[in-house]
């Protein structure tokens, strides 16, 4: 997959530069292991010159993916690449189109126009199952809990749903024991072994988002997406999830909204901003939270601290 970028030789670090909607351009710092050099095709770069241009690996790409409900565009020609291996943040202002973004990615809406790419294959038609089934995983959505069973039983459920019919549990004691082996190891993975044997519905709520993450993990996601993961918790609860999400991004990718920005400051290797469903900018915390236009578009005034920001 080539990736629009360029590779600034005067500076140490290997830098991309993305012309957005706009016509503002944002950095983005890129590891050396996670970027290959490739000659230059040549565009619109921003004013470095002697670039090269940089090619990563682009587990999902959205070009011009646009949808519109009744004459109105909710997402306006957005060109998304997630990079395999990071936590990417999509964030913006009340109505910038972050959840339509989000279910035209998880196929529960059909864009009017665009394509939605994922490890390089057109997925724009696949149905919801093809989506889950080939690793992209929304969470708190398939995830959905059953609140009168046991963790350990919602977990298990999590993991027949993935084994699918070619499974058949019930016929073979030693499957049965291997499924709740695995259903463990997940309750450990999110921290969750002491509630192994508590009924959903008592758990506190920010466990039950954890456990809403194990019956995700259960699904073997190469792509999750978590819509607002730490919505409506205290402070303990939102630091535990993150560091649960942190912790759980090992070998994976995340695509997550999310409107608390220490929780995006914290853990996002890389934030694309929307407003009025187009793309605003894109890169680091520190970049992004710096740029005028993302504070204006949270703040109405370009001299704002995004931080804190709704
Ligand atoms: N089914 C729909 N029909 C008509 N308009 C819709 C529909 N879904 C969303 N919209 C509109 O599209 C715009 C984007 O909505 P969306 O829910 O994607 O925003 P968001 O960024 O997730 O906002 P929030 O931060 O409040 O969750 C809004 O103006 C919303 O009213
Ligand atoms: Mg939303």
């Amino acid at each position: 997959m080539v990736r629009t970028g360029y590779y600034a030789p005067n500076i140490k670090t290997s830098f991309s530069i993305r012309q957005v909607e706009n016509g503002g351009a944002c950095i983005h710092k890129m590891p050396a292991n996670r970027s290959r050099q490739a000659l230059t095709t040549g565009s619109t770069g921003a004013g470095i010159k002697g670039k090269e241009e940089t090619m990563t690996d682009v587990i999902l790409e959205t070009r011009n993916l646009t949808k519109e409900f009744k004459g109105f565009t909710a997402v306006s020609a957005v060109n998304l690449q997630i990079e395999r291996g990071h936590i990417h943040a999509l964030i913006g202002p009340n109505g910038a189109g972050k959840t339509t973004c989000f279910n035209l990615l998880t196929k529960f809406l059909v864009p009017t126009s665009g394509q939605i790419l994922f490890n390089g294959k057109d997925i724009t038609m696949d149905a919801p199952a093809q989506i889950a089934r080939q690793g992209i995983i929304r969470s708190f959505q398939i995830s959905a809990v059953f609140p009168h069973m046991s963790v350990l039983e919602n977990v298990r459920i999590g993991l027949q749903r993935k084994l699918g019919t070619s499974f058949h549990f019930w016929k073979n004691g030693e499957s049965l024991k291997q499924l709740d082996q695995r259903a463990m190891q997940l309750l450990e993975e999110v921290d969750l072994t002491g509630f192994a044997h508590t009924t959903t519905v008592d758990l506190p709520y920010g466990r039950k988002r954890a456990l809403e993450i194990a019956t995700t993990l259960a699904m073997e996601p190469e792509l999750m997406l978590l819509d607002e993961p730490t919505q409506g918790m205290g402070h303990e609860d939102v630091d535990r999830v993150t560091a649960l999400i942190k912790k759980v991004s090992a070998g994976r990718t995340i695509l997550m909204v999310e409107h608390n920005m220490s929780v995006i400051s914290g853990i996002c290797d890389r934030i694309s901003v929307l407003q009025r469903g187009a793309l605003l900018a894109e890169g680091s915390y520190e970049e992004v939270s710096r740029n005028p236009q993302v504070m204006e578009a949270y703040m109405g005034s370009t001299s704002a601290e995004l931080q804190g920001a709704h």
